[in-house]
């Protein structure tokens, strides 16, 4: 296996480069930061960090049951979403075994295949940048275990829509997991956009990702959470650490669930931030993939590994595409209406220069 190659911190960058600020666009975290009933509650609980984590997350647990209107049975969860990807590897997964993705989609379902010696089985996506449904239940074999949706899905911003993915799953044979990655659920708001939880509730063999990494703006606390049928989910509680999420995020992550406010904020932001983009985009003759999440990709027509670099230079940081697959696009997060200008500019620059 390939270790996960940590880029340079900001820190660093602004030293390298003598920047007094870098706008940071490439990890699709939410420019408003976090909720500030999120830090309050951190507030409230930092003289409790010397006591290990509540093991079943408690609270958490009660005020997403509360929220999603499912029994409390029905949620496990991870250090961050990635924890839970890994962790239905280690459950799911025998060598020789199958794992289906689309590609490129996100990168830690491989290493999840990679880790447990399964077969990873990665489907091209459409010539629209989206999954290719057809394809991926026709890849299905009797060693499929895992099947992964990212929808929206990174590093595309693309959905799957409600009716093709339940003529899907109607195709799919119980010994196969279909697991939808939700992670930027919170912006999704085509009208065909289908919400995983229904499937969960009609008894589907389907598990549904959510994270507070993204909308929320936890991504520095690692909290993520997977919700199914208990019996899906029992395999994983069974290989997962006792005290994997820690206490400040348990805390935290229930406070901004509480806050409505943020999130319809978040959102907002988020759709300006992609239509200004997008309008600048065509402006300067470059393509971007429609995004239904909170960043855009797009095509620059050269090796986006230059462009990043002179964006740097102007002290904004964006994702390359090379590590997906797609050298000559790269993939941006909205930011605040200031930083999303700062980034056009730098754009301009990167492109004439
Ligand atoms: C599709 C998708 N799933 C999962 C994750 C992991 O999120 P986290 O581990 O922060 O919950 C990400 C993060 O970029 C993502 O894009």
């Amino acid at each position: 296996m390939q270790p996960y190659r940590p880029g340079k911190t900001p820190e660093q960058l602004m030293q390298e480069l003598g920047l007094d600020e870098l706008i940071k666009l490439s990890a699709n975290e939410n420019p408003l930061g976090a909720s500030p009933r999120a830090k309050e509650a951190i507030l409230h609980h930092l003289d409790k960090i010397h006591l290990y984590p509540d093991g079943n997350c408690t609270v958490l647990r009660d005020a997403l049951s509360q929220f999603h209107n499912l029994p409390r049975s029905y949620f496990a969860f991870g250090n961050g979403s990635d924890e839970l990807i890994h962790l239905f590897g280690v459950a799911y997964l025998e060598p020789e075994d199958e794992l289906i993705m689309a590609h490129p989609s996100f990168v830690r379902y491989e290493a999840s295949a990679q880790l447990n010696q399964a077969v990873l089985t990665r489907i091209p996506l459409t010539p629209d940048f989206r999954h290719d449904l057809n394809a991926m239940a026709e890849a299905i074999t009797e060693r499929t275990k895992l099947l992964y949706i990212a929808n929206p899905n990174n590093p595309t911003g693309t959905i799957v829509y409600r009716e093709e993915l339940e003529r899907f799953l109607q195709r799919i044979p119980d010994h196969v997991l279909v697991i939808l990655d939700e992670a930027y659920f919170e912006y999704a708001d085509h009208p065909d956009y289908p919400h995983g939880l229904d499937y969960v509730r009609a008894g589907r063999n389907v598990v549904v990702l959510r994270t507070f990494s993204k909308a929320y703006g936890l991504a520095g606390l690692r909290v993520g959470y997977a919700v199914a049928r208990s019996e899906l989910l029992d395999p994983v509680e069974r290989v997962r650490e006792p005290f994997n999420v820690n206490t400040l995020a348990q805390v935290a992550a229930a406070a901004a669930l509480r806050d409505a406010e943020h999130i319809d904020r978040t959102r907002a932001f988020n759709r300006a931030g992609l239509e200004y983009l997008q309008a600048a985009c065509e402006r300067l003759g470059l393509r971007a993939v429609p995004s239904q999440a909170n960043f855009l990709l797009i095509e620059v027509g050269c090796e986006c590994a230059r462009i990043q670099k002179r964006l740097l230079e102007r002290g904004v940081l964006v994702r390359t595409g090379e590590a997906f697959g797609m050298p000559t696009f790269l993939r941006v997060n909205t930011g605040t209406p200031e930083q999303n200008e700062r980034f056009i500019e730098a754009l301009q620059y990167a492109l004439h220069e």
